[in-house]
């Protein structure tokens, strides 16, 4: 897969630890930059991937999904929105934002879901190939702080609906991952207030904005 010109940031992070506000904050800033940038979501970013969505955040379902669904799900979106989206505007040269990517899986089917990480690993190879983001924020709080601040969000998904253990997992998953790619990971506390968080978010933003000069 050939990754071309633009620029890959994705977000990640437990449930309610501020990755909205943050994606708030990043599009603001590329605007200011006027910067060419779309911002788009996992799972969802295309018409099908989005009614996938709904199918795997439904809360009220008859029967039970199984992890090995919920991964195959997450994956059909993936690879929907990399050819109709993600790769796209690489390729004309936009940045692209996405709020959570493949490491999402790893943390929330691999950690939460405990899923062999072998068959994610089949996936990521076969369905990514060497597509990688070139960054990736990854928010991070303890675990019982951001369901407290998700909870007050309104009904809870499927996912939301989990046990705190569950979420334990999810966390440690990303740290896992982050500690396995640490060049393309960018750690941020979200405990601290929110105008620490987006100082650093400038700061990262700044750097990348620098080393990429003119070129968008
Ligand atoms: P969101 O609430 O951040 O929009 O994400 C929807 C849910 O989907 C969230 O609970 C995380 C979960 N998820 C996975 O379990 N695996 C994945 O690969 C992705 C992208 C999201």
């Amino acid at each position: 897969m050939i990754k071309e010109k633009g620029f890959f940031l994705t977000i990640e992070g437990t449930e309610g630890v501020g990755k909205s506000t943050a994606l708030k904050f990043i599009q603001n800033y590329l605007g200011q930059a006027s910067r060419d940038f779309i911002v788009t979501r996992e799972p969802g970013g295309t018409p099908i991937a989005e009614q996938i969505r709904q199918i795997l955040l439904a809360p009220c379902l008859t029967e039970e999904m199984l992890p090995e669904t919920e991964l195959l799900l997450m994956f059909a979106c993936r690879v929907q929105h990399i050819h109709h989206v993600i790769l796209p505007a690489l390729a004309a040269g936009k940045w692209v934002v996405s709020d959570r990517f493949v490491d999402a899986s790893f943390a929330y089917q691999g950690g939460g879901r405990h899923m062999d990480m072998t068959y994610l690993e089949i996936l990521e190879k076969w369905l990514l190939q060497n597509l990688r983001p070139d960054l990736t924020i990854l928010l991070d709080a303890p675990v019982e702080r951001g369901l407290e601040r998700a909870k007050h969000r309104g009904p809870q998904d499927r996912i939301e609906q989990e046990k705190i253990a569950f979420f334990e997992r999810v966390r440690q998953g990303y740290l896992k991952r982050m500690k396995e790619d640490r060049k393309r990971f960018r750690l941020i506390d979200a405990t601290q207030p929110l105008e620490m968080v987006q100082i650093e978010l400038k700061k990262i933003l700044d750097e990348i904005c620098v080393v990429r000069g003119r070129a968008g």
